[in-house]
């Protein structure tokens, strides 16, 4: 099992999907049960975290598609050293809005993939990735609904090659990143509901040890 004594759980889905209304929902849920819990998401909020939002939301141009794998893996490895091991190592849950699997679904689909899992090796598995299942139309429409800046990865044809990189990623790394498929085209309280009985389903699993 992992090195830390806590648990990391991380939300995956194309754009849309729900994971940083489900990373709420399940942080506030699991400290209501009286988990020591820690919410964050990737990019994360450090340095190289804050350049690929600059990227993402085009505020920073010219950036190829390896230079951005290169600092999402970057990234990732240092949230991963600043935040989530120190968080596992006190015991503590951690959910993580996106991870590795982004990276192999968003920058595996336009370089070769095997680079970017390279890349992406030295960074710890998940010990549960909720996969959450949202067709690209109705993804779509909840981003519209939701308005604001428009980013890299945002048009349709663009998310349905991201749904289609998720799913062979998702079923790659199905075992090594633990990934459990939810079901994300319910109400927010079912979808809720759903990934929190997966969520205490690992907790207590611990407990029992
Ligand atoms: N189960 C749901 N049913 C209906 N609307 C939802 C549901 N979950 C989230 N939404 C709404 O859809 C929009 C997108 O949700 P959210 O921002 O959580 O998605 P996301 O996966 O984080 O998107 P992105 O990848 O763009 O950050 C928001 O306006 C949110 O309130
Ligand atoms: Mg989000």
């Amino acid at each position: 099992m992992s090195a830390g004594r806590g648990r990391f759980i991380v939300l995956e889905g194309i754009d849309g999907s729900g994971t940083t209304t489900q990373t709420a929902r399940l942080v506030a849920s699991l400290r209501a049960a009286g988990h020591a819990v820690v919410g964050t998401r990737e990019p994360s909020e450090g340095p190289m975290g804050l350049l690929l939002r600059q990227a993402l939301t085009r505020r920073l141009v010219g950036i190829s598609d390896r230079v951005l794998a290169l600092l999402f893996a970057a990234d990732r490895l240092d949230h991963l050293a600043s935040l989530v091991e120190p968080a596992l190592a006190e015991g503590k849950v951690v959910v993580s809005d996106r991870y590795v699997l982004s990276s192999l679904a968003y920058q595996g689909m336009r370089l070769p993939l095997a680079w970017v899992e390279a890349l992406n090796a030295a960074a710890r598995p998940a010990d549960l990735t909720l996969y959450l299942d949202v067709d690209v139309r109705t993804a779509s429409r909840r981003r519209h609904a939701r308005g604001g800046p428009t980013e890299l990865f945002d048009a349709d044809p663009v998310q349905r090659a991201v749904a289609r990189a998720y799913g062979r990623v998702v079923r790659k790394h199905a075992r090594a990143q633990r990934v459990v498929p939810v079901d994300g085209t319910g109400t927010p309280d079912a979808v809720a509901a759903e990934i929190l009985s997966r969520a205490q389903a690992l907790l207590s699993g611990r407990r029992r040890k």
